[in-house]
């Protein structure tokens, strides 16, 4: 996606942001376009106060003067603007491709409302040509890796489990300290289940299925912006 289209889904979304909002503010190269957006308004007058769902987002927030908060202080959020990776049906999303899904869905949840930012390549008729992100418990990792196997089993899926390096080629650590698995299962078609499936093993932190928290996705095309309602 061209960051022109970031940029456009980006201030489609901002239209839905109001003086006086505590805002959710998700991570990734859209979620970036968002905080360009909204520092802007900010310097017009706008006033909102954010909780950023990333230190990678925290730090762009400082830079750009966005003011922040935590949930601790403001633990009920008016509205999360943040990226996706994958756009399904009835608006299941898959996120965490930026390893920051734990604190976007823990942000999400807390919101009245979220909206997903996005362009068309991100909508998809099933989830799950993205490799979906499970972040885990580095204790116990091996046995974490055979449980997901075996849930996911339950419902058909098989594939394979990549444990996500970064770019010094160690583990990728998550703000939160844990490790992320990227699973390729293929085509999710039943997301509720593989979710279930996926949350009741102990090893498992939190799972990039994003089910019932997007109302509202503004997704850039060639042709403009598109709404996508559940
Ligand atoms: C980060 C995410 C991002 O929202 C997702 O990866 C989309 O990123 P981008 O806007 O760069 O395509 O879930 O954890």
């Amino acid at each position: 996606m061209s960051d022109m289209m970031k940029r456009r889904s980006a201030e489609a979304a901002a239209d839905h942001v109001k003086s006086g909002m505590k805002l959710g503010i998700g991570t990734g190269s859209t979620a970036e376009q968002f905080v360009r957006v909204l520092a802007e308004k900010i310097s017009d007058g706008l006033e909102i106060i954010g909780v950023p769902t990333s230190e990678r987002t925290a730090a762009l927030c400082r830079e750009l003067g966005v003011p922040l908060t935590t949930l601790d202080e403001t633990p009920h959020l008016d509205l999360t603007v943040d990226g996706a990776d994958e756009i399904g049906p009835d608006l299941a999303l898959v996120k965490g491709g930026g390893g920051a899904l734990l604190r976007e869905k823990i942000v999400a949840a807390a919101s009245d409302e979220m909206i997903v930012i996005a362009d068309e390549t991100k909508i998809v008729g099933t989830l799950g040509t993205f490799p979906l992100p499970i972040e885990v418990m580095p204790f116990g990792l091996g046995a974490t890796e055979l449980a997901i196997r075996s849930a996911a089993g339950n419902i058909g899926l098989t594939g394979t489990l990549a444990l996500r390096q970064d770019a010094a080629g160690q583990n990728f650590m998550t703000d939160g300290g844990h490790f992320i698995l990227d699973a390729s299962f293929g085509r999710i078609p039943d997301p509720e289940a593989l979710a279930l499936e996926l949350s009741a093993i102990p090893g498992v932190v939190e799972h990039g299925l994003f089910i019932d928290l997007a109302r509202l996705a503004v997704v850039a095309g060639a042709d403009g912006i598109q709404t996508l309602t559940r």
